[in-house]
């Protein structure tokens, strides 16, 4: 089963914080409120939708691999005048050169094999002087929600640690800097962005899990009962649950870039 693919479910485990990461991401990048801005890997449409929400005036598309994402992006879209959504691939884009005033990208980086290639073809499409940006959680550290997770799966099942995501490429500060230099972006810049995730149980942190998105909720549907039942547990003492019905807060860091096309000459 593809760890990308079931909407639903990715909106209840991760697209509803896109939701909240991604005015971040518009705000640091700058975007103007005119022209066409591409949301790459756009998923079940939390960026575009952002982007529509704080520029009246461009016009959004996202695109996605995943036919599924594409599809329930659409059928959520508020603004269809303004923002659509098409499948697509990062590192075959089929725009002429310089179609985009600004090129976005939320927690989608790390998951392209290769990055380069991507990259360059976010710089090609966007127009001289445009900004190229994206972002990454901070997998490794200031995730907490994750962190959480893949901390307590070691202590549960010290096999699980060459799956933590804390591996994953493009998630430390300065990695996504060095791509963009190495890209070709200028006047290149990074910051980290913050949220607060709030969920109204322990079960609202955890069932979503269970949905078998990413790669925790991936390790998760290979694991027997016995060890899902002991990672919950582990989960919730290194959260101070007291009450299952309690609220919970968790700080979540991403880490932004961003750089502008080189103008020709
Ligand atoms: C963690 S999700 C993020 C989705 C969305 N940007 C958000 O913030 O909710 C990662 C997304 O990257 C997409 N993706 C994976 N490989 C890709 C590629 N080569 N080109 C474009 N998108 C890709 C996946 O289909 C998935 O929608």
């Amino acid at each position: 089963m593809n760890m990308f693919g079931d909407a639903e479910a990715y909106e209840r485990f991760m697209g509803r914080w896109s939701g909240l990461l991604g005015p971040h991401l518009v705000n640091f990048a700058g975007v103007r409120d005119e022209g066409k801005v591409l949301d790459i890997g756009s998923g079940t449409g939390a960026l575009s939708f952002c982007i529509a929400r704080q520029k009246n005036h461009c016009q959004v598309l996202g695109i996605d691999p995943s036919d599924g994402y594409v599809k329930y992006a659409k059928s959520r879209n508020p603004v269809p005048e303004r923002v659509s959504f098409e499948a697509g691939d990062a590192r075959q884009l089929r725009f002429p050169d310089e179609t985009f005033q600004c090129c976005l990208s939320l927690v989608v980086f790390n998951f392209i094999p290769d990055v380069r290639k991507a990259l360059d073809e976010a710089r090609r499409v966007t127009e001289p002087g445009g900004c190229v940006a994206a972002a990454v959680w901070d997998y490794a550290a200031g995730m907490r929600m994750l962190r959480v997770f893949w901390d307590a799966a070691v202590k549960v099942d010290p096999g699980a640690e060459k799956l933590d995501e804390s591996h994953m490429p493009l998630c430390r500060a300065g990695e996504l800097e060095e791509l963009w230099k190495q890209g070709g972006l200028e006047d290149v810049s990074s910051r980290p962005l913050d949220i607060t995730m709030r969920f109204e149980s322990f079960a609202d942190f955890w069932d979503p899990f269970l949905l078998g998105q990413g790669p925790a909720g991936a390790y998760l549907r290979n694991a027997d009962s016995r060890r899902r039942e002991a990672l919950r547990e582990v989960v919730k003492r290194r959260l101070a649950i007291q009450r299952e019905d309690g609220r919970l807060r968790l700080q979540a860091r991403a880490w932004a870039v961003r750089g502008r096309a080189p103008k020709a000459g």
